[in-house]
């Protein structure tokens, strides 16, 4: 094989068609949230009712989503590419379980999940699949200390040394449906070509980071992943376009 391990970005963009909206577009999150008040520790320390009722409502309404063609297609290169001895390490901004739901593994949770709180008592992650509130009480401490288990603006993503790892020894990076405006993530595809790994952009138009990209292809990624991988399975080559 051309390649033996890729390391795939995901962002919002890739669950767009299942239905979860992507943070920056005219009818985005952004536009209808203030991210200072549900995505900043501060904007929780100022109103936690209102940040609890938040992620409570997209976890409710997770529960509804299914994943789309563009997560399978994630699956199926990973599981070809482990029968052929390689692998593909997901590194995902999002928050929604779409990629474990299509049965993909490896997948690096960078800024948190909605299936999971932590506490700020004891400092436990742990999963967690119904409402919380500041009644919400710790199993393991006993104290109504849960929040949301979201990396928020300010805060550090999870698993860096994970994630540095996948990218020095992957020889393919790819980044789909993300607009490469919030780091360090958008630092990935900087970091790679430095290290001379061919880069690929799957979005809907170039992202911020675009020249960074040896090749982008766009469109929606339920429509370009699928084709992308049979190509990339079948030719052992990279198609110029799709
Ligand atoms: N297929 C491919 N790309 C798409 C699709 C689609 N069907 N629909 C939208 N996109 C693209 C958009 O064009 C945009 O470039 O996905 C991108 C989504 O960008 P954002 O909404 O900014 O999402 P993301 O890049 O994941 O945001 C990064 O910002 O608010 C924080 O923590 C939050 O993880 C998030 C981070």
């Amino acid at each position: 094989m051309l390649f033996s391990h890729i390391a795939i970005l995901t962002g919002a963009g890739i669950s767009a068609e299942s239905g979860i909206p992507v943070f920056r577009s005219e009818d985005g999150l952004w536009e209808q949230h203030k991210v200072e008040d549900v995505a900043t520790y501060e904007g929780f320390m100022r109103d936690k009712t209102l940040v609890h009722n938040f992620y409570n409502k997209m976890r409710r309404e997770l529960k509804e989503r299914k994943p789309n063609a563009g997560h399978i297609a994630i699956t199926h290169l990973q599981e070809e590419m482990a029968k052929r001895g390689g692998s593909v390490t997901i590194i995902t901004q999002n928050i929604d379980n779409l990629h474990e739901q299509a049965q993909s593994h490896d997948v690096i949770h960078m800024h948190g999940e909605l299936n999971s709180v932590l506490c700020e008592h004891c400092g436990k992650r742990f999963p967690y699949f119904e409402d919380t509130s500041v009644e919400s009480v710790c199993p393991h401490c006993k104290q109504k200390a849960l929040r949301p288990d979201i990396v928020w603006f300010g805060e550090i993503p999870y698993h860096l040394d994970e994630i540095e790892q996948a990218l020095f020894k992957c020889d393919l990076f790819i980044a789909v449906g993300t607009s490469g405006v919030v780091y360090p993530a958008a630092g990935f595809v900087g970091l790679c070509r430095k290290m001379h790994k061919p880069c690929l952009e799957f979005n809907l138009e170039p992202s911020a980071v675009n020249s960074s990209f040896t090749r982008g292809y766009y469109g929606k990624a339920g429509t370009t992943l699928p084709q992308f991988v049979e190509y990339l399975l079948q030719k052992d080559s990279l198609p110029d376009k799709l």
